[in-house]
């Protein structure tokens, strides 16, 4: 038998079903989109506001959810098939890993804007508040924290009806680990939900309806990044007042 065959990584069912279902999608949408941007970007100004013009501005829109929604599959499949021997481990500096995941949340939200935690002058608005000694680092893959740390910001933006979100990303140490957390004034988390979260495909209240963005699988892709670290992560969350997830990284 070739060497390679032997050494072939063993997959979970479920996470090829999930791979070869998100890549057999990815093809058609990325054609559909494709088209109705080339057909939107030739209307002349006066077909603007026809009803065609306004429909194939809905199927652009919701063409670009689907695909969102398909990427993250396709990266929790990918995710789920990583061992110890395929990350990168390294030094990373966290204050950096926090500004670049604030930075791609102002990207998406506008309204949000980054504060330090030494600027003196406080902004009233929503914003992303970042508390970290500037030498703090962690070892780890530097690629996966961040899409750790985005899952987290996403939700503490997303579950959040707070007219002025106010979030926090924040660095602390206890003895033998390195603590990135991200808190939140949202909609918080009955104690009772709180062990279901981290499951695939869960959300609370709206399990069976599919009304909420998203797949489920934001925390439990956070959690597979931690297994694979070697942390943990924790939730303390208050129902109507806010969460606070913490990632615990062991110190090298
Ligand atoms: N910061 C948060 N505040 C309130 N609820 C949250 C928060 N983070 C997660 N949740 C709850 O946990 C569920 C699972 O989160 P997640 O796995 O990221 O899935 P998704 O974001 O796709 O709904 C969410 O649907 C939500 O009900
Ligand atoms: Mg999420």
């Amino acid at each position: 038998m070739p060497k390679d065959l032997n050494k072939e990584k063993k997959v979970d069912p479920a996470s090829r079903v999930l791979s070869l279902v998100s890549h057999k999608l990815k093809t058609p949408l990325s054609i559909i989109n494709g088209y109705t941007e080339a057909i939107l970007s030739q209307l002349k100004p006066e077909e603007k506001e026809t009803f065609n013009a306004k429909a194939l501005g809905d199927i652009s829109k919701q063409g670009e959810k689907l695909a969102i929604l398909i990427d993250k599959l396709v990266r929790f499949s990918s995710v789920s098939n990583l061992t110890q021997e395929d990350i990168k481990k390294q030094e990373v500096n966290v204050k950096g890993l926090f500004s670049s995941a604030a930075a791609a949340c102002v990207l998406r939200d506008d309204s949000l804007s980054i504060m330090s935690s030494d600027a003196t002058i406080r902004r009233q608005g929503p914003s992303i508040d970042i508390k970290c000694p500037p030498e703090a680092t962690i070892y780890a893959d530097k690629a996966l924290v961040s899409i750790a740390l985005e899952e987290l910001l996403d939700n503490s933006i997303k579950f959040n009806n707070n007219t002025i979100k106010k979030i926090k990303l924040f660095y602390y140490e206890e003895d033998d680990k390195n603590i990135l957390a991200v808190a939140d004034n949202g909609v918080g988390i009955k104690e009772e939900d709180i062990s279901l979260i981290f499951e695939k495909f869960y959300q609370v209240d709206d399990f069976f309806t599919g009304q909420i963005e998203g797949w489920g699988l934001g925390l439990a892709l956070v959690k597979m990044i931690m297994n694979i670290h070697e942390g943990t992560i924790s939730v303390r969350s208050q129902y109507g007042i806010g969460t606070i997830i913490s990632l615990r990284f062991p110190k090298q």
